[in-house]
């Protein structure tokens, strides 16, 4: 064991071995004043590790506040990934991608690096139900929030029934906010749910609020061919495909359900035909 003599000037090593209970007192005091809350728990056990270990000032430090950087870091992801309110909180890392061998791995790995944030692209998911367009809206958004973004999570059938109660209300404009705030705002659903023209008019009207600026991520069962139906007015779904999709990645997942996944195994069901499969088709 010969530590240098540079150590021997520690700062640690001296803290451990001549702090005083008032200097304890002083430096929690300071901690807690400066919400280092994470280093105020274990600042007696670091100074004594610090110690025993002959830390340099420089290590010492950067390992205090590192510890405190990570700490805060995790709190914050925490908070935001509540305030996305997500429907279940899945990492990309548990989607099994051999079981959807038409979504393209190395184009949802280059989506999770978050460029297409930056970019203001949106990412449209399309597919029939079951292939997994919740879990990677649900995954991406979460890489977004590890990446410093703030996002929200909606159905298009929760949005259009907030929008139209705000616009009853005369408080449009502040719900709207509430929706192009969000770096990244998901839509979840389109498609599901019939929408009537003023529920179409709204939505429209989010569409144009965060065009070329808010990037999105859309799930859908139908095709784009399908949306005049699903908005009941082709005009208004192809001024909104064409806001959508000017700067747009589309995937579109054909395959089977992974909810029947065990039930496909044991052959209690037929596998889908992927020569016939559409977005909006059922197995
Ligand atoms: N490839 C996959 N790997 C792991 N889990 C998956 C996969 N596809 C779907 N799932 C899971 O199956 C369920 C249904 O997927 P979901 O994303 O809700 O489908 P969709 O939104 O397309 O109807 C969810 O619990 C989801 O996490
Ligand atoms: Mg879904």
């Amino acid at each position: 064991m010969s530590r240098t003599a540079t150590r021997s000037v520690s700062a640690a090593a001296s803290a451990g071995a001549m702090t005083t209970p008032a200097q304890l007192e002083r430096l929690g005091e300071h901690l807690r004043k400066l919400r280092l809350l994470k280093s105020g728990e274990r600042l007696e056990a670091m100074l004594q590790h610090a110690a025993a270990q002959e830390l340099p000032y420089a290590e010492f430090l950067e390992q205090v506040l590192g510890e405190e950087v990570a700490a805060k870091m995790s709190k914050n992801i925490t908070m935001r990934t509540s305030m996305a309110r997500f429907p279940f909180v899945k990492p990309l890392e548990t989607f099994d991608f051999s079981y959807q061998p038409s979504i393209d791995a190395k184009q949802v790995q280059q989506l999770a690096s978050c460029h297409f944030i930056e970019h203001g692209d949106n990412v449209i998911v399309l597919g029939p139900p079951g292939v997994g367009k919740t879990h990677l809206a649900v995954s991406l958004g979460m890489k977004a929030i590890e990446a410093g973004y703030r996002v929200l999570f909606t159905t298009a059938a929760h949005l259009i029934a907030t929008l139209t109660k705000a616009h009853a209300e005369g408080r449009l404009d502040e719900k709207l906010k509430v929706f192009t705030t969000p770096r990244l705002l998901i839509i979840d659903e389109i498609g599901y749910l019939p929408i009537d023209r003023v529920g179409a008019n709204l939505f429209f009207q989010l569409i144009s609020r965060r065009y070329e600026r808010g990037p999105m991520i859309l799930t859908s069962n139908q095709s784009f061919g399908a949306w005049g139906e699903v908005f009941g007015d082709r005009i208004i779904a192809t001024a909104i495909l064409d806001r959508l999709l000017h700067h747009a990645v589309t995937m579109n997942i054909r395959g089977n359900s992974y909810r029947l996944k065990d039930k496909l195994k044991a052959g209690l069901v037929r596998p889908h035909d992927d020569s016939s499969s559409q977005p909006g088709g059922e197995i």
